[in-house]
């Protein structure tokens, strides 16, 4: 592992008041973390520096071809004061397989996660407190050759800042509506949709906005074929509930592996409910919600957590799923891996990185 320099700032900004407020990702905090990568030297230069703004050449490539990556990972404050995170490491390991297929560098994912830690360690005062709050962390990586040319930039920047967050969506706990898309696709098989790639964002904007001009919280993707599977919403991996069972789109490489998802499937098997990874055919969806089978939605994301879906609108046909409130499976779920996330309930799976 690297050395990692810190220069501490010395003009701190004033903490959020109100925790009730934070919302999501609008606040940041006094310092980040940097490393820089050449080609033929590595990863080089790990440090610690107030937060500010970057100077960049306008030609550097991410802004012209958009090899930009990032991840997401959360630092949760426990009753007794000590913070906690979850899983960072497979952020990362999941950082170096989108690097991969960006034609990016594989991160130095050692220095990287002993960067968070030294990171978030500083800005220790900054995790917020109020339950359902976490100190929202963000790993990114960007092309900054000055070259117009499109091939693989020879120079990169890892960054890491900090956010404290709340809940993702306002509505928090109360089951959001999901607008299924039917028009615009986020992925198709060979692309990129299993990495977290800054443009698979980039491409949901336009048929999120139009879904919340429509009054729904965020669009459910189809497959890129057929338009016929469900894959994902963008901010987070759909999960259905049939009484006991819940099932979930397969990863098929155009949807995200989620580690909220690989995590609350596991969690799931061991509460006992039956966990199937499978396709599933939206229309097959909407016929279950309509005759009782499909009892809950629910997505799974870091940023998300669990967030119960209350309705779906797929080619003008609505579906309304509970009575306006989070169902038990859901409920368990989140209860369960907040319990683990906040120190609450036993990590018996090992997840937990204390700090
Ligand atoms: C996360 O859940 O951490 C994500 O990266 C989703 C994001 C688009 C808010």
């Amino acid at each position: 592992m690297q050395e990692i320099k810190v220069t501490l700032s010395t003009a701190l900004k004033q903490k959020p008041q109100d925790e009730s407020q934070l919302g999501f990702g609008r606040i940041f905090t006094d310092h980040m973390f940097l490393m820089n990568y050449e080609k033929g030297r590595g990863w080089y230069d790990p440090r610690i520096v107030p937060y500010g703004d970057f100077s960049m050449d306008p030609a550097a490539m991410v802004f012209h071809y958009g090899q930009a990556i990032f991840e997401g990972t959360k630092c949760y404050r426990r009753q007794d004061g000590g913070l906690q995170l979850f899983r960072p490491e497979e952020n990362l390991a999941r950082m170096s397989r989108s690097a991969e297929r960006m034609a990016m560098p594989h991160l130095d994912e050692e220095t990287a996660l002993a960067g968070l830690k030294k990171l978030v360690d500083i800005e220790k005062d900054w995790v917020p407190h109020q339950d359902g709050t976490s100190l929202y962390i963000r790993p990114t990586m960007i092309a900054l050759d000055a070259q117009l040319g499109v091939h693989a930039s020879h120079k990169y920047l890892f960054y890491i800042i900090l956010s404290p967050v709340g809940a993702y969506y306002k509505e928090g706990l109360k089951p959001v509506g999901i607008y299924v898309e039917d028009s615009y696709v986020r992925a198709v098989r060979g692309g990129v949709g299993f990495t977290k790639c800054a443009g698979n964002y980039a491409a949901s904007i336009l048929a999120g906005d139009i879904a919340e001009k429509k009054g729904y919280a965020q669009v459910l993707w189809l497959d890129g074929v057929e338009q016929k599977y469900v894959e994902e919403v963008g901010s987070m991996n759909m999960m259905f509930a049939y009484g006991n069972k819940i099932v979930t789109p397969m990863l098929n490489g155009s949807i995200l592996p989620g580690i909220t998802r690989k995590s609350v499937l596991q969690l799931a098997a061991q509460l006992g409910y039956e966990v199937e990874e499978k396709r599933i055919a939206i229309e097959d969806v909407f016929e279950d919600i309509k005759d009782g089978r499909c009892t809950e939605a629910f997505g799974t994301g870091t940023a998300a957590v669990i967030s119960p879906v209350g309705e779906l609108c797929w080619k003008d046909e609505k579906v309304v799923l509970g009575d306006g409130s989070i169902g038990p499976v859901a409920q368990k779920l989140y209860d369960t891996l907040t319990g683990i996330q906040y120190g609450r309930l036993p990590d018996e799976n090992g997840w937990i990185v204390k700090l």
